[in-house]
C-alpha cells in the first residue's frame, strides 16, 4: 500500500501543508487528499495514528475550504465525501451478488479434531492449512467496488437480501472509498467484513450517553449494528465505528488480466486486500499445518482475549487454499471449508431478588437489579443496571424471574431476557415510584426522554452525588475524597455543596473520628491541588445535564473565563462545534440561576482556577504528565491495568500502538510486533517491568 519512502514523503506533505498557513491553493488539493487518506489509513487501519487530532481537523478544514472555493474539483472519493448531506428515509433492500452465510461452530478441542477429520474425507487430501483468525463480534457487512470505488455496502440481512447502508459505510474511515482494485485487473469485488466499535470508543461512547441522560448501549455489538441503521450519516460519523474485512465472497476480471497469485488462498488474499489499504486481520492470522497446533493456539488465545482493542467472541478456523475450499462447498447455512471456535459464554443464568431505584446525580431514577450473586467471566455479578422503565417494559421481566445475563469482554453486565419458560406463576411486575426515593418530591419525565427524574435540586442524594461527580477523577480529580468521605461529611453538614469542599472546618473533620492525621493532610493536600485543574474539568465537574467531558472541553476553549458564560445564549453556543439547541439550552438554564452563580463565586473566593489559562500547567503537574506509555507482553510483576493506574495517577497516560509518540515501550514475556516496532523507530525508551517500577517509586 504505502512504502516506507511514501509514508516519509506523505508525512513530511502533511507537515508541510499544516506549516503553510496561507492562501487555500486549489493547486495543492491532490496532496491534501493524499495526506488526509494516508493519516485515515494509519489511523484506522494500521491503529497507528501520525497526526494529532487538531492536525488532522486542520488538514480536513482546508480541503473543505477549497472545495467550497472550487466545487468543480470535489470528486467523489474525497474525504469529505464521506459527509453524506441530509437524511435518508429508509434503507432500501438489496440482494448480495452471493448469499452471506454463516459459521458452524465448536466449542472444545474434540469438536475440532472432528472437523478436521470431515475436512481431510472432503478435501480427498492428508495435508490441509489451517488459517486462523479472530471472530470479531460486530455487525457483518458486504461492501462492493466497481471499478474500484465503493459502490454498496449492505447489511447481512436474512443473508440473501440486506438493507442498502452505503451512506453509512462511507462514514467509516476504516473503509476505502476507492482502492487501486483496476490496476490489479479487478473490475468488480465483493468483499465481507464486520463493522465493530472500539472497546474504548464504545466505553467513551456511553458516558457520553449517560451525561446526556440517555441509557447506555449494552455491548459493542449492539453498538455497532444500531449505528449501522441510524438515519443520520452525521451522527454515524460521530460515533468512530471501524471495520474488518476477512473474505471477499466474488470478483470479476477485466477481459484478458490474470488473477492475482495472491488469490489462490486465504491468508494471501487477505493481505493482498491489506496491501491495498483494507482494514484486514493481515496482522492477526496464523496458519498452521496440523489441527493439534490449532488447538493450541485457540487455547492459548482465548486467555488473551480481554487486551485485544476489539471484542471478540472466538476464532475462526478456514481451510487457506481457495482450490480445497471449493472442493469442500458448502451447506445452505454454512461453508464446510470453515468454522468458528467459541470461547466460553460470558453469560450465566440468575436470579431476579429485587430491583432497587437509584437516584443520580441529575436527578435520573436508575432501576438496579439485585440478583443472585453469579460469577461470570471471573467476576461476580449482584447488581445490574436496568437503566430505564423503558427496558424493563422491553424486555418484560419480573421480581423473581429466572435471567439471562451477559458480560461482554470488559464491558458491564447487562440482563438479556427473562427466562419465560421457567415462569411459575409467583413473578411480580416491578412497579416503577411515582415519587423519589431520597426526598419524597413527585418524578417527572420529559418527552423525548426515558428517564424519570426528580427535579427538586435540593434533594439530598442529588447533591451528594454531585459532589462526588466533582470530585471524581475525570473532573477535580481529588483523590481521597470518594463516595464514602463525601457521604460521611454530607450527613453531618460539612459539606453543604460543591464549593463547600474548599471550606471544610478541619476541627470538626478531626473530631469525626476515623481520620489521622496523615489522611487530613492527604486531603488538603489534594483539595489544594485541585484548584489547579484546567476549566474543561471544572466545567465538567459543575455537572451540568447534556454535557460530558468531550462538550465540557469545547466550552472551555471558547471562552477566557467562566463568567463569560452569563452572557451567552443559545444562539451563541449554538455557533461552537457538536453543541445542538439541547445542550445549549442546559448551558444558558445553568448559567442564569443565581444558585449556581453563587457557587461559582464561592470557587472564585476559594482560589479555584476559572480561567482558561490553565492547561500548559496541568501537564507538568504530574511526575509523569506529558509521557506516554504502552505495556506488551506477558507481566509477571503487576497486573497491566494496575500498572496503567499508577501512570495515569501520575499524570501520564497510556497509547493504544507503538508511534513516534510513544515515550515507554514496559515489557514482559514474550512481547512481540511492538517490542519489534519500537525498537525500529529507535525513539521509544524500551524498559524491562523492574526498571518500570523504579521508575515510578515512591
Ligand atoms: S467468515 C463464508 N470470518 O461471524 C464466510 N466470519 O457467527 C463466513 N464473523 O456471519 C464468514 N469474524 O458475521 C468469518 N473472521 C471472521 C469472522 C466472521 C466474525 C462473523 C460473521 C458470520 C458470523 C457467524
Amino acid at each position: 500500500m504505502y512504502t516506507p519512502q511514501d509514508e516519509k514523503r506523505l508525512y513530511e506533505q502533511a507537515k508541510k501543508i499544516l506549516a503553510d498557513d496561507g492562501q487555500d491553493d486549489p493547486q495543492i488539493i491532490d496532496s491534501l487528499r493524499q495526506t488526509i487518506l494516508y493519516a485515515d489509513w494509519k489511523y484506522y487501519v494500521q491503529s497507528d495514528p501520525v497526526l494529532s487530532d487538531d492536525e488532522y481537523d486542520a488538514l480536513f478544514k482546508k480541503l473543505k475550504h477549497i472545495e467550497e472555493k472550487y466545487p468543480e474539483l470535489v470528486t467523489a472519493d474525497s474525504p469529505t465525501q464521506r459527509v453524506a448531506l441530509g437524511l435518508s428515509e429508509r434503507f432500501p433492500t438489496v440482494s448480495h451478488l452471493v448469499p452471506m452465510l454463516s459459521l458452524d461452530n465448536t466449542y472444545n478441542a474434540e469438536d475440532l479434531i472432528d472437523w478436521d477429520r470431515k475436512c481431510h474425507e472432503l478435501a480427498e487430501t492428508d495435508e490441509i492449512e489451517y488459517c486462523v483468525e479472530p471472530k470479531y463480534d460486530g455487525a457483518s457487512i458486504s461492501l462492493i467496488y466497481d471499478n474500484g470505488n465503493l459502490s454498496r455496502g449492505a447489511t447481512r440481512g436474512d443473508g440473501v437480501m440486506g438493507e442498502d447502508v452505503t451512506a453509512n459505510i462511507r462514514q467509516i474511515k476504516a473503509i476505502p472509498l476507492s482502492a487501486a482494485l483496476a490496476k490489479q485487473g479487478v473490475v468488480q469485488i465483493e468483499i465481507r467484513g464486520e463493522i465493530v466499535i472500539h472497546k474504548n470508543v464504545f466505553e467513551a461512547f456511553n458516558k457520553q450517553r449517560v451525561a446526556e441522560g440517555l441509557s447506555p448501549l449494552a455491548n459493542p455489538r449492539n453498538a455497532a449494528s444500531g449505528t449501522l441503521r441510524i438515519l443520520d450519516p452525521a451522527e454515524v460519523r460521530k460515533r468512530g465505528l471501524n471495520a474488518i474485512l476477512y473474505h471477499i465472497s466474488d470478483y470479476t476480471l477485466s477481459a484478458g488480466a490474470q488473477r492475482p497469485d495472491e488469490l489462490r488462498t486465504h491468508y494471501g488474499s487477505l493481505k493482498w486486500l491489506y496491501s491495498l489499504g483494507f482494514p484486514t486481520p493481515a496482522r492477526e492470522m496464523k496458519v498452521f499445518k496440523h489441527i493439534d497446533q490449532v488447538i493450541a493456539y485457540c487455547k492459548e488465545f482465548e486467555g488473551q482475549r480481554d487486551s485485544l482493542a476489539f471484542e471478540v467472541d472466538g476464532l475462526v478456523i478456514k481451510v487457506n487454499d481457495f482450490a480445497l475450499q471449493d472442493r469442500m462447498g458448502m451447506t445452505s447455512h454454512h461453508p464446510r471449508w470453515a468454522v468458528a471456535y467459541k470461547f466460553k459464554a460470558r453469560q450465566a443464568t440468575s436470579k431476579l431478588l429485587d430491583v432497587e431505584f437509584q437516584v443520580g446525580r441529575v436527578g435520573a431514577i436508575t432501576p438496579v437489579a439485585k440478583i443472585e450473586p453469579v460469577h461470570i467471566g471471573g467476576v461476580t455479578v449482584k447488581s445490574i443496571s436496568l437503566f430505564n422503565e423503558d427496558v424493563i417494559k422491553e424486555k418484560d421481566v419480573r421480581i423473581g424471574d429466572t435471567v439471562l445475563v451477559e458480560r461482554a469482554g470488559d464491558v458491564i453486565p447487562y440482563i438479556v431476557k427473562p427466562l419465560t419458560e421457567l415462569r411459575t406463576g409467583e413473578e411480580k411486575e416491578i412497579k416503577f415510584p411515582t415519587h423519589c426515593p431520597a426526598c419524597n418530591s413527585e418524578l417527572e419525565k420529559q418527552q423525548d426522554e426515558a428517564a424519570w427524574r426528580c427535579i427538586n435540586i435540593a434533594c439530598p442524594v442529588q447533591v451528594a452525588e454531585r459532589m462526588i461527580h466533582f470530585a471524581s477523577k475525570d473532573a477535580m480529580d481529588i483523590r481521597s475524597l470518594g463516595g464514602a468521605n463525601v457521604q460521611k461529611f454530607y450527613d453531618k453538614g460539612l459539606l453543604p455543596d460543591i464549593a463547600g469542599i474548599y471550606h471544610i472546618d478541619w476541627n470538626r473533620v478531626s473530631e469525626l473520628g476515623g481520620f489521622g492525621e496523615k489522611s487530613v493532610t492527604n486531603l488538603k493536600e489534594a483539595i489544594e491541588q485541585s484548584k489547579k485543574q484546567p476549566l474543561n474539568r471544572l466545567i465538567f465537574g459543575l455537572g451540568i445535564r447534556h454535557v460530558g467531558e468531550t462538550t465540557a472541553k469545547t466550552l472551555a476553549s471558547a471562552v477566557a473565563h467562566i463568567s463569560d458564560f452569563y452572557t451567552w445564549d443559545i444562539e451563541k453556543l449554538s455557533t461552537l462545534e457538536d453543541i445542538g439547541p439541547k445542550v445549549a439550552t442546559s448551558v444558558v438554564d445553568f448559567f442564569a440561576r443565581p444558585e449556581n452563580r453563587a457557587i461559582i463565586n464561592k470557587l472564585d473566593e476559594a482560589g479555584v482556577n476559572l480561567k482558561n489559562e490553565y492547561r500548559g500547567e496541568q501537564q507538568t503537574s504530574g511526575e509523569l504528565s506529558g509521557k506516554t506509555f504502552l505495556f506488551t507482553g506477558t507481566l509477571s510483576h503487576f497486573k497491566r491495568s494496575d500498572a496503567e493506574a499508577i501512570v495515569e495517577n501520575k499524570g501520564g497516560s497510556i497509547l493504544g500502538s507503538v508511534s513516534t509518540k510513544l515515550n515507554y515501550l514496559v515489557v514482559g514475556e514474550d512481547a512481540g510486533s511492538k517490542l519489534e516496532k519500537a525498537k525500529k523507530l529507535g525513539s521509544v525508551n524500551i524498559l524491562t517491568e523492574q526498571e518500570f517500577l523504579e521508575l515510578v517509586k515512591g
